[in-house]
């Protein structure tokens, strides 16, 4: 039987940084995944560019059941770690917004960067292999692979989350966690689009392709960001945001003119302008279709002039406050990623091992830990990453 002192399970961006990291510390590494190409999920990131991390990642940009078990791993692999890299490769690189960075080229580069990296530190990569058994032999682990059974020390499971399944993602971490006795969070679809029910889509599918600038709410939790109109519901990085907080029955508030008082401003033109149709003032505060729309909906005709206090306070509120339930999530199928994961007191939180299975780590999106959009959940992957390849 073939003998390692680390298997890594999934070459995503978090198994490749353990594999890297553990290779340079002389470490005899195999990482194998069932994909035909490694990094699947980076060379779509960020629509081809690689959102590859946050300058301002913090553990408050998390989500977890025990939102203190990333301090660790961030602070020991900061994004600061992660630029050093990627300009050691000389790959150019720009801020989009809100920190994000992104290649200026394309998400290949980054890699091609970590194969290049894994090919330096002697890390052996084989794809399409699939998993068929992990048991724990003596003092390690016996791994059956289609390519056959493999003994190491220290088995990573890095097989991120359930969300799209199209590109090869699986539950078998999990899957593996429960083998092992360790608990999950239950997961669920997260920074994925919200849909409506047929009548209230029926209704607002005119406003399709229509986007705004928003402050969207789901309790106390707000994000200001763009939010688009679909066929199938709303979208935009704001929707995506709260998509990780929004639960089932719950509403969502949205203020589609961020900073604008929207009655005050009706008021006022109404006092100057009179004789302007409702929907031409509304339509330099919103999209001119959604203007239109709001106004046809509420089913107002004349001029501002004919509008009273309280049709101008309805449609302000609408603007200001607009307030709906969603019927769910588009679901895995087109969700950014995977809320839950394995339960984090079963993990060490600065070596990712598994505090009753010597030898047995999970890192990346496979773990109870889901950042934000932005660049957030490759720092987490790398973060992890680097920790566990510290450790095995
Ligand atoms: P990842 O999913 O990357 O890797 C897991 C690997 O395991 C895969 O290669 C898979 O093939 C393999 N695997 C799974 N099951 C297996 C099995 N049974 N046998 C063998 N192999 C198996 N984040 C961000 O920070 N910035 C961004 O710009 C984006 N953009 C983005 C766009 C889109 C469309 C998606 C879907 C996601 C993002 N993300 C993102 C999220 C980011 O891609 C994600 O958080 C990381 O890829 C997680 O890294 P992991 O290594 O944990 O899992």
């Amino acid at each position: 039987m073939e003998k390692f002192d680390v298997v890594v399970l999934g070459a995503g961006a978090a198994g490749m940084m353990c594999a890297i990291e553990a290779g340079k510390r002389g470490r005899k590494v195999l990482i194998v995944d069932h994909a035909k190409a490694a990094g699947e999920k980076i060379r779509i990131s960020g629509g081809g560019r690689c959102n590859f991390t946050n300058v301002g990642a913090a553990p408050a940009n998390f989500l977890s059941a025990n939102p203190k078990f990333c301090v660790s791993a961030l602070r020991r692999y900061r994004p600061a770690n992660f630029i050093d890299l990627v300009k050691k490769h000389g790959i150019a690189f720009h801020e989009k917004t809100l920190g994000q960075l992104f290649c200026d080229g394309s998400s290949k580069e980054i890699i091609a960067m970590l194969l290049d990296e894994m090919a330096d530190a002697g890390v052996v990569l084989r794809l399409e292999t699939a998993i068929q058994g992990v048991d724990q032999r003596g003092e390690g682990f016996v791994v059956e692979l289609s390519s056959g059974p493999v003994a190491c020390a220290s088995l990573v499971v890095a097989t991120g989350g359930k969300s799209i399944p199209k590109m090869g993602a699986t539950g078998v971490g999990y899957d593996i966690a429960r083998q092992f006795g360790l608990a999950i969070i239950e997961p669920r679809p997260a920074l994925v689009p919200l849909t409506f029910e047929a009548r209230t889509l029926e209704r607002l599918s005119p406003l399709s392709g229509v986007s705004v600038d928003a402050v969207v709410a789901s309790g106390k939790t707000k994000f200001r960001e763009g939010m688009l109109f679909t066929h199938r519901g709303l979208s935009g990085p704001s929707i995506l945001q709260i998509s990780s907080y929004w639960r089932e029955g719950g509403e969502i508030t949205v203020d589609m003119a961020p900073g604008v008082d929207v009655f005050a401003t009706l008021k006022a033109e109404r006092a100057a302008n009179g004789r302007r149709a409702l929907h031409t003032v509304l339509g330099e505060i919103v999209p001119k279709r959604l203007a239109q729309k709001i106004v046809e909906d509420e089913a107002i005709t004349g001029n501002i002039a004919d509008c009273s206090d309280k049709v101008l306070a309805r449609v302000a509120s609408v603007v200001n406050a607009w307030t709906f339930k969603p019927v769910g999530s588009e679901g895995y199928r087109t969700a950014e990623v995977t809320l839950g994961g394995v339960d984090t007191d079963g993990l060490d939180s600065r070596s990712m091992e598994a505090k009753s299975v010597a030898g047995l780590y999970f890192i990346g999106e496979v773990v109870d830990v889901t950042g934000w959009l932005g660049g957030y959940n490759f720092q987490w992957a790398w973060a992890s990453g680097w920790c566990a390849g510290q450790a095995v």
